[in-house]
């Protein structure tokens, strides 16, 4: 299994929610914290952020940015409608970029790379526009590389992300109904051409059925392949 380098941990907060401390800097994604079920209850206090990123702005991605935004002050970067939302509803340190692009924060390279999925954000009782779904490589300091896909379906450009950005490790949603289900994210696995995956946004709701042990089953063609079956709270290196 790829190890994180030394001194990097990584916590799932539950769903979609993940905690980055490379050591030098504390890196929350997609922050759906104080109202995610998923998430034990000794983890909703975060403490310091030094930077938050955004897949995409459905609530159980930013149900609690601008919360979270405003009592620790991180730098938040967000596909740019929805970083103008952020800024809209106080959110200060805002950062906006788009697929493609790389932005270095907290020490890290944050690559916007696609996703096949939607973006709207829930404002009272409407639906705004919140550009596109994304996902993220983030590249730490010595060039160890993790990849958020957000909210996707599989898709054949994760040939595309695996050869130019070479991730060492995939969080990959797993669940089905609103994202590719155990059978989708093996394909994903073949086409990122990783060796080592964290199962998310599985579990949190009745109807997200996929399971680790399903992407075991589903990618057993896969030479070395790990399933990295954390438990919300659960956390890899350190
Ligand atoms: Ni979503
Ligand atoms: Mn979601």
């Amino acid at each position: 299994m790829a190890q994180l380098p030394d001194g990097v941990k990584l916590t799932w907060l539950g769903h979609a929610t993940f905690l980055l401390d490379t050591g030098e800097a504390r890196i929350l994604i997609d922050p759906w914290v104080q109202n995610n079920p998923a998430c034990p209850d000794d983890l909703k206090d975060l403490g310091s952020l030094d930077a938050m990123l955004i897949t995409h702005a459905h609530f159980d991605h930013i149900g609690d940015a601008v919360q979270i935004a405003k009592a620790t002050s991180p730098e938040v970067i967000a596909i740019v409608e929805t970083a103008t939302w952020l800024g809209s509803k106080g959110v200060e340190k805002t950062i906006d970029m788009n697929k493609g692009g790389t932005v270095e924060v907290a020490g890290v390279k944050a690559h916007m790379v696609h996703a096949v999925h939607s973006c709207g954000i829930t404002d009272g009782d409407q639906i705004l526009y919140g550009g596109e779904a994304a996902g993220f490589v983030i590249e730490l300091a010595d060039g160890f590389k993790l990849y958020h896909s957000g909210d996707t379906a599989v898709f054949s450009d994760m040939e595309l992300i695996g050869r130019l950005l070479e991730p060492d490790i995939a969080l990959l949603p797993i669940g089905d109904h609103y994202t590719m289900g155990p059978r989708s994210a093996a394909e994903a696995v073949r086409l990122l051409d990783v060796k080592t995956v964290v199962p998310m946004h599985f579990g949190t709701f009745p109807v997200l059925v996929g399971t680790p042990e399903d992407l075991r089953r589903e990618a057993g063609d896969v030479d070395g392949l790990e399933v990295v079956d954390l438990d919300p709270g659960g956390t890899l290196g350190g």
